[in-house]
């Protein structure tokens, strides 16, 4: 596969743990899911983790993998890539819950080493979800995983996600919807 190709398999792949947590921004408010708990002074998970943010996300991204899928066999045609992916349906859901648990996990690692809601913790912050989408995924079908996510097609995602983060999160918040650009 030549680079390009790389790219475009990565993005695909990703596209549905991407989306949570755009959907989470805009879908987010009501009751936070720690309900106000707090351990050692400190809130559990904080305002930022609502029950409303998580669904929609897990839900936003879900759907959007059921439309990829959809639209697949005829991008492999017109694209003549072959290595883009369908998703089975185990990995419709463990994608996008494991990218919103893997930034939920992120957020109670973030409130017990101190940092309010919204404080930033470069690295975390860009690649919880991805942590938590891959770990999902080979969980819920080892075979699809190891077949779609190769070496090159990992490190692609590494090196792409973070820039896609900080891009989306700054986009955001020029718009309004997000109080901190990250
Ligand atoms: N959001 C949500 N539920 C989630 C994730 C996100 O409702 N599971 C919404 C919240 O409104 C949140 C916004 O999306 O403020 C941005 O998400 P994120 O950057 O992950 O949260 P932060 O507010 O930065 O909080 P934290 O410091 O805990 O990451
Ligand atoms: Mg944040």
């Amino acid at each position: 596969m030549d680079v390009i190709a790389v790219v475009a398999v990565a993005f695909w792949s990703m596209l549905p743990a991407y989306v949570p947590n755009n959907v989470a921004v805009l879908a987010g408010g009501g009751p936070p899911i720690d309900g106000g708990r707090t351990l050692g002074g400190r809130r559990l998970l904080g305002d930022g983790k609502t029950w409303r943010g998580t669904i929609a996300g897990v839900a936003g991204g879900a759907t959007l993998a059921l439309a990829l899928d959809a639209g697949a066999p005829a991008v492999r045609d017109l694209s003549g890539i072959d290595a883009v992916p369908e998703f089975p349906l185990a990995i419709v859901v463990a994608l996008p819950l494991g990218a919103m648990l893997g930034d939920i996990l992120a957020s109670f690692i973030k409130r017990r080493i101190d940092r309010e809601r919204g404080a930033a913790v470069p690295g975390l912050d860009q690649l919880d979800f991805v942590v938590g989408a891959l770990a999902f995924a080979a969980a819920a079908d080892s075979g699809w995983f190891t077949e779609t996510f190769t070496v090159p097609i990992l490190v692609v995602v590494l090196v792409i996600t973070p820039i896609l983060h900080l891009g989306t999160n700054y986009v955001a918040y020029l718009l309004g919807l997000k109080d901190v650009p990250w």
